[in-house]
């Protein structure tokens, strides 16, 4: 995939809004108009905060950029640390504290989005034992909340999913498991029609990511760079007006539009985990436009330069 400068990425994705604002897809043209009020919010992802590589820095200076955002709110996709998965739990308490201390700067609301290496110890190399009180998925859901939830804010409906299935043998794969599968059926089932939905996954729903560049000469041992059965949740979303899925985990910005619903993959905070740009993507998050009912997006980049560049 060829490189693109940060001007043309920020160019491409702000002539998303005009030609988006003449799309009629049929699966919308169906539904009677909503009475959702306009507003703005930032969709912002995979921030991988890590003392390295100024990370931490870097995700201080991306929280200062958004403060100069006009949003209700902020929804971070996941990712909040580097790495909670495969180190000793001192360190994931350590980086999930400064993420904190971080975070303040940016004096806004944010809903919180469970990420894969926001799972405390999964992998055996951690050192965290299986029947740790921290252990998985245990430590987020005691520090920042639930990891599948949902919320309205100005006559929008916002689900925030659990993408992330923690597999028998301590690695991990994309899932939404039965249970939420349910609940998510249980929730959308009492909006009225034409409600707009949101929704919102760490691992996406859906992505071309694998081809955009050769696939790996030993195939994952389990499948991570998109919800394994994504198709069943797809299947809850139909006759809903769900106007945007917001996912993260590929570090990429893509937009992939399927029976009228919009799948949008952000560019991560951390870029190409503090290493400059990812597949083309800089260091940057997403501004969410809410305007008649539809849902617009654009990619703002904050100024941060690596001290380690290794562009892809
Ligand atoms: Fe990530």
């Amino acid at each position: 995939m060829p490189s693109l400068s940060r001007r043309s990425f920020t160019t491409l994705l702000g002539g998303s809004l005009a030609a988006s604002a003449v799309d009629s897809s049929p699966a919308h043209a169906l539904l009677p108009s909503s009475d959702s009020k306009d507003f703005d919010f930032i969709f912002f992802t995979d921030t991988h905060l890590e003392p390295e590589r100024n990370g931490a820095k870097g995700c201080a200076m991306a929280f200062k950029h958004m403060r100069g955002i006009k949003a209700d709110f902020a929804v971070q996709g996941g990712d909040h640390i580097f790495d909670a998965l495969q180190v000793p739990k001192e360190r994931s308490l350590g980086l999930f504290d400064l993420y904190d201390k971080t975070q303040q700067d940016l004096s806004l609301k944010v809903y919180h989005t469970l990420g894969n290496h926001d799972c405390v110890g999964v992998y055996a190399n951690s050192g965290v034992a299986l029947d740790d009180p921290l252990f998985g998925k245990k430590y987020f859901e005691e520090h920042l909340g639930k990891t599948f939830y949902s919320f309205d804010h100005k006559g929008v409906h916002f689900v925030v999913l659990d993408s992330i299935g923690i597999t028998p043998d301590r690695g991990y794969e994309g899932r939404v498991d039965a249970a939420q599968l349910q609940w998510l059926g249980n929730d959308l089932h009492t909006m009225p029609a034409g409600r707009p939905i949101v929704v919102v996954t760490h691992i996406p729903l859906v992505t071309a990511i694998e081809n955009y560049e050769a696939a790996p000469v030993t195939p994952p041992v389990h499948h991570g760079l998109s919800v394994a059965n994504s198709s069943e949740v797809i299947k809850v979303f139909a006759g809903r007006n769900v106007v945007g899925v917001l996912q993260g985990h590929n570090h990429v910005n893509e937009r992939v539009e399927w029976h009228g619903v919009p799948y949008i993959t952000s560019g991560a905070v951390c870029g190409n985990w503090w290493q400059g740009t990812r597949m083309g993507t800089p260091e940057g998050y997403t501004v969410v436009s809410i305007r008649g009912g539809k849902l617009f997006t654009r990619y703002e980049t904050y100024g941060f330069q690596s001290v380690d560049p290794h562009n892809t």
